[in-house]
């Protein structure tokens, strides 16, 4: 434990003090504040922003966290989340949109209730993940990277989701399905819609 030079308050050294991140930027600090007193839906994201950028240190590492955060929120990075983000760590807006795609689980766009990732890398490849790919687009009635029409289910196919011990293998939200087949496929997806009919 250690004294902060800024706040002068005890804390572990691994822990950045908002007083030293943000010095002589009142105007954050006010705002963090503001939303640890819940004041606004903006400004409890706005503190979260913040809070994490403590954190993380006011850096690129701070990007990764900030982004999931938003994706968590929203099921998606939000036009306000990056506009928060590329002004708190003085990033562009094309920076974080760049690594914002480049990752599979996050996502720019409104999703579906039940997001189906499916992986379609070697081992699953080679144990017939297109054919199942096929089979999904037509139950579905969508094309890979659409949403059906009453926002139910998004189809996503994803580069190996470390899942290869079960290809072929997919992920719904944070459920993982491997071994899959034909059938087991039809009865996973029968079995959500029937759980929300
Ligand atoms: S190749 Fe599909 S999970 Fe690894």
């Amino acid at each position: 434990m250690t004294y902060c030079q800024y706040c002068k308050v005890k804390q572990a050294k691994e822990f950045l003090c908002i007083f030293r991140v943000f010095r002589g930027k009142t105007k954050i600090i006010k705002s963090y504040l503001r939303g640890m007193m819940t004041a606004s839906t903006k400004d409890k994201h706005h503190a979260r922003v913040i809070e994490i950028i403590c954190k993380h240190g006011k850096s690129k590492e701070a990007l990764l966290p900030c982004l999931r955060y938003f994706q968590s929120e929203f099921g998606q990075v939000t036009e306000d989340g990056i506009a928060m983000i590329s002004k708190e760590l003085t990033l562009s807006r094309a920076y974080i949109l760049g690594v914002a795609s480049f990752y599979g689980m996050l996502t720019c766009y409104q999703q579906g209730q039940y997001i189906i990732r499916v992986c379609n890398s070697l081992s699953c490849n080679m144990l017939g993940s297109e054919p199942l790919i096929d089979l999904l687009q037509t139950q579905l009635g969508i094309s890979k990277g659409e949403t059906t029409s009453d926002g139910r289910f998004t189809l996503e196919v994803v580069a190996c989701l470390g899942l290869c011990d079960i290809a072929p293998a997919m992920m719904i939200n944070e459920k993982i399905y491997g071994n899959l087949d034909a059938a087991k496929v039809q009865e996973i997806i029968s079995v959500l819609c029937e759980a929300q009919s």
